[in-house]
């Protein structure tokens, strides 16, 4: 970790009441490092829009695989981006329902563009990419 530097802040009080609420339910042990974790988050995010660095991924996406050739094309679209593709977890939810989630590798503008191909197909129902980066 680099050298820190300490800051103070000025938040309205109710504001910084329901942070804390939050807080005490997610399990981080105080605010800075509650705090810290939002700033990381939001770097991140714009270091992945600005595209200049190889970004890795978590896209998520919930679906039907009963509608008619969804399954067919989403296998088609991993074998398409396999140099992408890290890793895929399949879970079936139901008896109609599956979750996949695919851990990515790539330059940010081409996981976005995979990751709304993926979340755009007829029968997923909902999806989520969510950027990462080793780097912070
Ligand atoms: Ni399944």
């Amino acid at each position: 970790m680099s050298e820190v530097e300490r800051v103070s802040l000025a938040i309205e009080r109710d504001l910084i009441e329901r942070f804390d609420q939050l807080l005490a339910r997610s399990g981080h042990s105080n605010r800075s490092e509650a705090i810290r974790d939002l700033m990381r988050g939001r770097v991140v995010e714009e270091e992945a829009v600005s595209g200049r660095a190889e970004s890795v991924a978590t896209v998520t996406i919930v679906y039907d695989h009963t509608k008619r050739d969804l399954a067919d094309r989403l296998l088609e679209a991993g074998h398409d981006h396999h140099r992408m593709i890290l890793a895929t977890m399949h879970v079936h939810l139901d008896h109609d329902h599956c979750l996949e989630v695919m851990a990515l590798r790539g330059k940010p503008a081409e996981l976005r563009h995979f990751a709304d191909h993926l979340i755009g197909m007829k029968g997923v129902r909902h999806g989520k990419l969510v950027m990462s980066s080793a780097g912070v």
